[in-house]
């Protein structure tokens, strides 16, 4: 009998790591966790609150808040993964808003910030059997996960899917608007001091630019069983 075991996927924004995570996750009867929406949670926190308005960022007082901000995950059968609760509310939807995406690479800079959270995660990934996806999972939350996926493609490829997700939710935005956010928070993301994205010495790199859901799933199942043998 296999036994469970931790798998971290990192990788660019809207590189599919989230879709490839929930399939892992039903095919193995494992837990799946976002921890991208954890950030962008605490950033609709501070908007909410006016710590984020006008291209001001009050930090501080977002600080003195964290230890009031509870974030949870509840299952949902219906859609079939957990949505994010901030505060009992709720707020899948709006922590997928252009104006979240916008700010949360600011917010995930602060080094408070990550400290919660990664703690959080830990302490849900402790009895493996848990698929997470984030920028720092192999590197920091996870550095011993027995599976390692750095997920990459085209920022081009990635605004598009992007692009799509956001005009299917009825948002009106443009593709050019999304383009920038997407390189704007790679930028970021990989150049921030406090545990930037980068691959782990252990990590297998996927491009995933012209591979479909399918093949890109089929892939990473022969991977899982390899890593349990
Ligand atoms: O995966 P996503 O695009 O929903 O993530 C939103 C932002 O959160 C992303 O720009 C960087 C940040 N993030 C992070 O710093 N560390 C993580 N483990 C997950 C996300």
């Amino acid at each position: 009998m296999s036994s469970k075991i931790t798998i971290a996927i990192d990788g660019f924004s809207s590189t599919g790591k989230s879709t490839l995570a929930k399939q892992l996750a039903s095919q193995l009867g494992y837990v799946y966790v976002d921890t991208g929406a954890m950030y962008r949670a605490i950033t609709l926190f501070a908007m909410q609150n006016g710590y984020i308005a006008d291209g001001f960022f009050d930090k501080e007082s977002l600080r003195h808040s964290l230890p009031y901000i509870r974030l949870q995950f509840q299952f949902k059968p219906e859609l079939g993964f957990a949505v994010m609760i901030l505060n009992d509310v709720d707020v899948e939807k709006e922590i997928r808003s252009i104006e979240v995406s916008s700010f949360v690479s600011k917010v995930a800079e602060l080094a408070e910030v990550r400290q919660k959270l990664v703690e959080q995660q830990q302490e849900m990934g402790k009895n493996k059997g848990i698929v997470m996806d984030g920028r720092d999972i192999g590197t920091v939350v996870f550095p011993d996960a027995e599976l390692k996926i750095y997920m990459t493609a085209s920022a081009a490829t990635r605004a598009q899917r992007r692009y799509d997700e956001l005009v299917a939710k009825g948002d009106s935005v443009s593709y050019d608007e999304v383009f920038n956010n997407v390189v704007e928070r790679d930028y970021i993301d990989t150049h921030r001091d406090n545990s930037p994205l980068i691959k782990a010495a252990d990590a297998i790199e996927i491009d995933n630019s012209n591979m479909t859901r399918e093949e890109q799933l089929a892939l990473v199942l022969d991977l899982v069983q390899k890593a349990n043998s």
